[in-house]
């Protein structure tokens, strides 16, 4: 096992600012007050929420929120919530986000969504990749966990293609607009990561 002498923290705290990466096909750059729009497109969509942990936003005040509760969550070190966008382009078509960072244990859990119209062109793979490899990198994770709903076949074969295994399933582990779905718990080690 590969001995780290920084902390997760530490490495999170010397951040000057939202790091910015390029995958061979997608960008991830910090959210802009002015890509509130944009992710309102992407949030208020049923069918990127369909498996998500919340109802559609019905306001663009709420993606508006989402960014401010993005630069909260950067300066607070607890969340790095990037915005996706195509690799030659400044629009956010997605988001991708680290959180739950656990020092001690070298882990941290990930999210993402994607517009729609953007689904099944390897975008999120792309993207998702390269923020895990630069959190292995740059931060030390050890492992790196994902909670998706097990109807969601799209991001369990996104997971599986850059080396996470299922490793569980949690039952009727949420409950979204009346709706009750279980957990299928994915785990990725570092070792494991497989470029996307
Ligand atoms: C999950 C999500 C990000 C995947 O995005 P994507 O850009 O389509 O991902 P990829 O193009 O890399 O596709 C991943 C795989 O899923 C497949 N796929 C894409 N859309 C699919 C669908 N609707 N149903 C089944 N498989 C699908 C792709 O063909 C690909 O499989 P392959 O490697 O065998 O070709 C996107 O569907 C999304 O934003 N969903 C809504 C939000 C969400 O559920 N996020 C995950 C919660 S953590």
């Amino acid at each position: 096992m590969a001995l780290h002498t920084f902390s997760i923290d530490d490495a999170l705290a010397a951040l000057p600012g939202f790091p910015e990466l390029r995958g061979r096909r997608t960008r991830l750059r910090g959210p802009r007050e002015s890509d509130a729009d944009a992710l309102f497109a992407v949030f208020s969509d049923a069918r990127v929420m369909r498996y998500w942990s919340r109802p559609p936003m019905t306001s663009r005040d709420e993606a508006a929120g989402l960014v401010a509760e993005c630069h909260e969550q950067f300066e607070a070190r607890t969340h790095l919530g990037w915005v996706i966008t195509a690799r030659d382009d400044d629009e956010a078509i997605g988001t991708c986000t680290l959180f739950h960072f656990d020092a001690r244990n070298r882990r941290a859990e990930i999210g993402y969504a994607l517009r729609a119209d953007r689904w099944g062109q390897g975008l999120a793979r792309d993207a998702v990749s390269r923020a895990i490899a630069w959190a292995i990198a740059h931060l030390g994770l050890h492992r790196i966990e994902a909670d998706i709903d097990p109807r969601n076949d799209a991001s369990r074969r996104l997971l599986h293609a850059i080396g996470f295994r299922t490793e569980g399933l949690m039952r009727e582990r949420w409950i979204v607009g009346g709706d009750i779905a279980d957990s299928e718990v994915l785990g990725l080690l570092a070792q494991d990561w497989r470029d996307g």
